[in-house]
């Protein structure tokens, strides 16, 4: 069995062994989860992905040069990669005698199909692509050349302010001085906007949700009956947080024979599946505390939806 398929059981049995019962959402990201998430991206309600691709659309150059201006050679990490959607106008601009493009995707399928994607587009650029998850991606992050690390999305707001700071502090560790890092985070803003993110009229969020269900059934013996949960999501404004939730229609018990495992939930129970945070000066102070890492520059689309923040290692 893979380490993958022993840490998922293993966090599987922990999670659902606490009240309130809880599933990490880096559980989401199966072949099925991937393909909705590409999904999620494209939705009209789902601004996120629209707003950081237009400032790498309209800012190109000067991202570049914030990056990567003083590298003569360098190794541009990507963490999180996914498809790859919004870096590819960023390999435009760069020269590809220069760098090696290393994505770090927790899907084996997406890394495959971005290092395609990448090879097809741009023949010239050296790919060499890193399976695993953040933390441990960590370990990959050694490199004797400069390197420009992006990590695009709000990724790092799935991860609980703690454990975004402890993973920058890491990150930072990783670095040498000078090294770049940008960091893509959704800002703070009204309910009215951001939970229809979490909620679209399509159900393609639900049906995210979901499916770490229906990878629990596939990949380690589980009876979860789909029908007996409903996505539940809920954004805290003053927190700037958006919570999602699997709720349980009714009173019922779920076996997952690969862990040994007996749930009961009860009508109305909330399953915590995923945190996505959102930013502000403070908010983005406190997950770079202690870190060494210095805000040289930041990004904006027009509607001040999304940043992109640069930081350089002291
Ligand atoms: C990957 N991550 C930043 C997404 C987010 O917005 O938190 C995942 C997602 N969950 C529901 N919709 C999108």
């Amino acid at each position: 069995m893979s380490d993958y398929q022993s840490l998922f059981k293993q966090e599987l049995k922990e999670g659902l062994g606490e009240e309130p019962k809880r599933i990490s959402s880096k559980w989401f990201y199966d072949q099925q989860g991937d393909e909705l998430f590409v999904q999620i991206m494209q939705l009209p309600e789902y601004y996120l992905t629209r707003a950081e691709e237009e400032i790498f659309k309209t800012q190109t150059a000067q991202l570049a040069q914030s990056l990567t201006g003083d590298f003569e050679t360098f190794d541009l990490f990507e963490l999180g990669a996914g498809d790859g959607q919004k870096t590819f106008h960023f390999l435009r601009e760069l020269d590809p005698k220069k760098y090696t493009y290393r994505p770090i995707d927790i899907s084996s399928n997406a890394v495959n199909k971005l290092q395609g994607a990448v090879s097809f587009e741009f023949p010239n650029v050296q790919v060499d692509p890193i399976e695993g998850e953040y933390f441990h991606a960590l370990e990959h992050l050694k490199s004797d050349r400069p390197k420009a690390i992006l990590f695009m999305g709000s990724n790092i707001g799935n991860l609980l302010d703690e454990r975004a700071n402890e993973f920058l502090k890491r990150l930072s560790a990783t670095m040498q001085s000078g090294d770049t890092l940008l960091l893509g985070v959704d800002l703070k803003k009204a309910k009215e906007i951001v939970l229809p993110a979490y909620n679209d009229s399509a159900g393609v969020t639900a049906a995210f949700n979901l499916n770490v269900l229906q990878r629990i059934n596939r990949e380690l013996g589980g009876d979860f009956d789909l029908r007996n949960f409903e996505h539940a999501p809920v954004y805290n404004e003053e927190e700037g947080i958006a919570y999602s939730y699997l709720r349980s229609t009714k009173d019922q018990q779920v076996t997952i024979s690969a862990i040994n495992g007996y749930y009961k939930f009860s009508k109305g129970e909330k399953l915590f599946t995923e945190i996505s945070r959102k930013y502000d000066d403070t908010a983005l102070e406190v997950i770079t505390r202690d870190t060494s890492l210095e805000l040289t520059d930041r990004f904006f689309d027009g509607e001040h939806l999304f940043c992109d923040a640069v930081y350089r290692k002291r």
